[in-house]
């Protein structure tokens, strides 16, 4: 039987309607709507298509959405001046400067600028630091999304052995400290593989949760998998397709056939994880104005 696929679009659209709905109670009551600020340098097609979907999702949940676009050729000084102005504007709640940047600037000086306070994608250095050390602050969109989907589609992490491919800042590492905590959606025992992990298969095969996030196409087939697992494909890999109307498909790091005749559950790319990463990044901006809210 094949596995049962976990639809993260479905478990998304739940989680906006509910943003929705407190978006809209916070405006009847005379608040302001939360403000999520995105800076988009250059015009990398992957960014504007991923900024463009956060802009829609904020404007549906009734957020206040800005939009800062600036050429490639903006300087390091003058992008730290903008982050300046996000962190000083009060109808502003979250700020996000999508990556990559160009590579004349500094992407961690960029992302050391954001206000603590603002970081909804959850990269600053203070705000990992607040999640391993079980504080609370914000935490990066992808990992929270992925915890999120185990728990909303009835995956036990407590006890369970977790593999994470991938030591990424944004999502492998983040991902093993919310694997790790103690409560809902945690106490897992957490193994993290890379590239120098010498034979992969061989720890994959024992995961009873496994995570990809490589960002190389359909790495994972289900011989690597142990049976009945439950996998969570992070990977968005655009491969050729002469046959596909745009010229190419997209894929996740999982080889999504093979995989689920050995998972009990699985992520399908797209409508899995992505979807997920947007609903999280709007929950974490509506977070941070209600601890605006509160002080003020
Ligand atoms: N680039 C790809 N994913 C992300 C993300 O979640 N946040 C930011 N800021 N940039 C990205």
């Amino acid at each position: 039987m094949p596995a049962e696929l976990i639809d993260g679009k479905a478990i998304a659209a739940t989680i906006r309607g509910e943003i929705r709905d407190a978006v809209a109670k916070r405006t009847a009551s005379g608040l302001r709507p939360p403000g999520l600020a995105v800076i988009l340098v250059g015009e990398n097609p992957a960014s504007q298509s991923y900024v463009r979907s956060k802009g829609k999702a904020c404007r549906e949940a009734g957020f206040h959405s800005v939009q800062i676009d600036r050429p490639a050729t903006i300087t390091e000084a003058e992008l730290l001046a903008l982050v300046d102005e996000c962190n000083n504007d009060a109808a502003i709640d979250g700020i996000l400067v999508q990556l990559p940047l160009p590579r004349h600037i500094d992407e961690s000086r960029v992302i050391d600028r954001i206000d603590p306070r603002k970081d909804v994608d959850g990269f600053h250095p203070v705000s990992v630091g607040n999640l391993v050390l079980d504080k609370p602050g914000f935490i990066s969109c992808t990992p929270k999304g992925i915890q999120e989907l185990l728990v909303r589609s009835g995956v036990e992490t407590k006890g369970k052995f977790a593999v994470i491919v991938g030591r990424s800042n944004i999502v492998g590492k983040p991902m093993a400290a919310l694997l790790m905590r103690k409560g809902r959606g945690g106490d897992a025992t957490v193994c993290v593989c890379h590239s120098a992990t010498p034979d992969l298969a061989a720890v994959t095969r024992q995961a009873d949760i496994l995570i990809a996030a490589v960002g190389r196409a359909e790495v994972i087939d289900g011989s690597m998998l142990k049976p009945g697992a439950v996998v969570i494909d992070v990977g968005i890999n655009r491969v050729e397709d002469p046959a596909a109307a745009k010229g190419y498909r997209i894929v996740g790091d999982v080889a999504f056939d093979s995989a689920s005749a050995v998972a009990s559950k699985i992520t399908p790319v797209p409508g899995g994880v992505g979807p997920m990463t947007i609903a999280m990044l709007l929950q974490n901006t509506l977070e941070s104005a209600v601890q605006h809210d509160t002080a003020e």
